[in-house]
């Protein structure tokens, strides 16, 4: 029998919601990871440090205090010293920019990056890492070829400043990575296993529907090769963003995959079919330790290849469900 252990999982990018949907998805988190990278796209937005601490706090009583919430801001309105005084909050971790529409709750992004300057300037020059919602309004092919010039020029105006582009999904902006130095990128686990044919090639499957939203087989192939090759620069970010089964399964189904509940036992089965299991420990927390010089608890997981069940469902108290990835399949890896 096969067995792996990881050493402090990260999950780089991640939606841990409100209400008891936040209960849910961070106690799922803290059964994995070691921390992770909490997004700021709540209703409305956390903008501000009395929100993000609140938010880590409901975030920490649910999963518990061996999981480390890296707390992210909606980059908005925010000055220079705003800047300077979410860098000296223990819980803060990065700026998250959202460009105007792009995605679920993202209403209210950016559309004039000139107004953002002053922030971007201080965050260069204070380490704080800028993670970026690349893709353009709407998720037609070519139109999200459109988001390579901003990143571009983001990445030559602040060759200092740490810019990741935030679950990759094609091979143009993957090009990117070996072009500029301070460009990062996040990949999640649907990414790595679907392509358009999975999504809505049969009948539709609204479960596999996110932003961005999966790609052509050469995509993935570009991906997988960079993930499965050890690309340093590449982060592990799941991008789980669970919704009500009604929200999902619906005629105008949001964007979002609940991939919480079975992330490292895939991702094992995964690493292994392509035989690059001794790369999953770099992906899944080294190359983020790394790059961001990050002091994470400690804690082990243990996965061994052994079959596991996915739960059909978790039931919220609202008496709403929620879908997980694979629910109600069986995967060939568990955590011990
Ligand atoms: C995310 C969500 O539902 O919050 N949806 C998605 O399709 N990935 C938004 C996001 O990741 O930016
Ligand atoms: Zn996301």
């Amino acid at each position: 029998m096969k067995s792996l252990t990881l050493s402090s999982p990260l999950d780089m990018h991640l939606h841990l919601r409100a209400g008891s949907l936040c209960e849910t998805a961070s106690a799922v988190a803290g059964t994995q990871f070691a921390g992770a990278v909490v997004m700021p796209n709540l209703v409305p937005a956390i903008e501000t440090l009395p929100a993000m601490d609140a938010y880590a706090q409901k975030i920490t009583a649910a999963a518990g205090t061996a999981f480390r919430p890296l707390m992210t801001l909606f980059l908005n309105t925010q000055s220079a010293s705003d800047i300077e005084e979410a860098k000296a909050n223990p819980h803060f971790f990065a700026m998250k920019l959202y460009p105007a529409g792009v995605t679920t709750n993202s209403e209210n992004g950016i559309s004039n990056f000139d107004a953002i300057v002053p922030a971007l300037e201080a965050m260069q020059a204070l380490d704080v890492p800028l993670l970026i919602h690349g893709e353009s309004n709407g998720f037609v092919l070519e139109r999200e070829a459109e988001f390579l010039p901003v990143y571009r020029q983001l990445a030559k105006a602040f060759p200092r400043l740490k810019i990741v582009m935030e679950h990759i999904s094609d091979a143009r902006t993957l090009a990117l990575l070996d072009e500029f130095e301070n460009l990062y990128a996040t990949v999640t686990l649907h990414h790595l296993l679907f392509t358009l044919d999975d999504l809505a090639g049969g009948k539709l499957n609204p479960h596999l529907f996110c932003k961005p939203i999966v790609k052509l087989p050469r995509d993935r192939e570009a991906i997988r090769a960079a993930v499965f090759g050890g690309n340093a620069k590449i982060m592990f970010g799941s991008d789980s963003a669970p919704h009500p089964r009604s929200n999902k399964e619906s005629a105008a189904a949001l964007g979002g995959c609940f991939t919480g509940p079975v992330l490292l036992p895939a991702l094992a089965d995964l690493f292994d079919r392509h035989g690059a299991l001794d790369k999953l420990q770099a992906f899944v927390s080294d190359n983020a330790r790394r790059i961001y010089h990050l002091d994470v608890p400690q804690k082990n997981l243990t996965l061994v290849n052994e079959p596991s069940d996915v739960p059909a469902a978790f039931d919220l108290p609202s008496g709403e469900q929620v879908i997980p990835l694979f629910a109600g399949t069986r995967l060939p890896w568990r955590i011990v």
